[in-house]
């Protein structure tokens, strides 16, 4: 009788198993076979009522029935997630024909690439690359550079202030204080960074470059200025190009001047980019101011020197003919992309 029971039990269970349509409809067929309460559980408990002579084939039976359902499951299982992982992968429609997304190189931004190529002319001349903070205090940025607090240049800044009276440089200048108060002349440093102003259209951005340049030295006149300057000027243009200065006024320099260069995009003919006038401005300059030297105790009748701030960004435009200044800090990569290489 027993063995009949057996029989139908595996034969219904093996097709419960081949038919059922997922893992977990396996499993809960599983514990109806094989679990504590199961059939087939239920099979071996019974061989209690049998006669000891009964109850070895009895048992025999029945375990292989039992190694047969649980062999039939794994096999069902391992099916199960073939087909589960297949259809996830025919839903996730991944096509590896498609060609992959691809690493494109990345490359330095235009203010970088100008920046370096500045340092690397001034290098070659013998000037050392020097660093100073971004916030600033009045004394580096205003009082030392010849500017007090009623000066009408201090107005002019549009600082951004700290609520303890801090502030973001306004220009590199500070640099030029830190440097003659770090080390006794000769002096020969540029000073390239950020610097903030509380400005902003189609020609001004808060944050912009500098590079500061100063030279301190026995017998510094305003013609070694002017002469490197016109070496620079054609070097970072690549051309031979007309330079003049145009008498102008900062409070750390005297005598003050704004260089012009010949407009590079007409040769000095005139156009639209140099308002006709054939000239572009390039930076400010001029002689180091004998209060600036006194404020970093510097002996002013042994010691004179040159001082020039020029903005990165202009340079950086008329470099590479970019017309709107905005363009560098959109991070747009169309405009990026362009100076990927060279
Ligand atoms: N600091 C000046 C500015 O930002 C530029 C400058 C630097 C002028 C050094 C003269 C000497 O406008």
């Amino acid at each position: 009788m027993e063995g009949q029971d057996l029989h139908t039990v595996v034969e219904q269970a093996l097709a419960q198993v081949a038919a059922a349509p997922d893992r977990a409809a396996l499993e809960h067929i599983r514990v109806q076979l094989l679990g504590k309460s199961g059939a087939v559980t239920a099979q071996l408990k019974s061989l209690g009522k049998l006669s000891a002579a009964e109850r070895p084939a009895a048992g025999q039976r029945i375990n292989e029935a039992k190694r047969t359902l649980t062999e039939a499951i794994e096999r069902r299982r391992t099916q199960l997630q073939q087909t589960e992982l297949d259809s996830e992968l025919a839903a996730g429609r991944i096509d590896v024909t498609l060609p992959g997304r691809g690493q494109e190189p990345g490359g330095l931004h235009p203010v970088t690439k100008v920046r370096a190529r500045i340092e690397a002319l001034f290098r070659q001349v013998g000037f050392h690359v020097v660093e100073g903070p971004e916030v600033e205090d009045e004394f580096h940025n205003f009082e030392a550079l010849n500017i007090p607090a009623s000066h009408p240049a201090r107005a002019m800044h549009d600082t951004f202030y700290f609520p303890d009276g801090r502030l973001l440089r306004t220009h590199t200048s500070p640099v030029q204080i830190r440097a003659m108060r770090a080390t006794p002349p000769p002096l020969r440093i540029i000073a390239p960074g950020r610097v903030y102003r509380c400005d902003s259209d189609m020609t001004h951005t808060p944050m912009f470059h500098q590079v500061e340049g100063l030279v301190i030295d026995e017998n510094i006149s305003l013609a070694n200025l002017k002469a490197m300057l016109h070496g620079f000027m054609e070097q970072f243009f690549e051309r031979s190009l007309r330079m003049r200065l145009r008498a102008s006024y900062f409070p750390f320099t005297e005598p003050s001047a704004e260089v012009d260069i010949e407009c590079v995009f007409c040769n000095g003919a005139g156009c639209r980019v140099c308002k006709h006038s054939g000239w572009i401005e390039v930076l400010g300059c001029g002689m180091v101011h004998s209060h600036v030297l006194q404020a970093v105790g510097i002996d002013a009748e042994r010691w004179t020197g040159y001082a020039f701030g020029v903005g990165i960004e202009r340079l950086a435009m008329l470099r590479y003919g970019v017309n709107d200044l905005r363009l560098f800090f959109e991070n747009d990569l169309r405009f990026l992309r362009q100076f990927r290489t060279g």
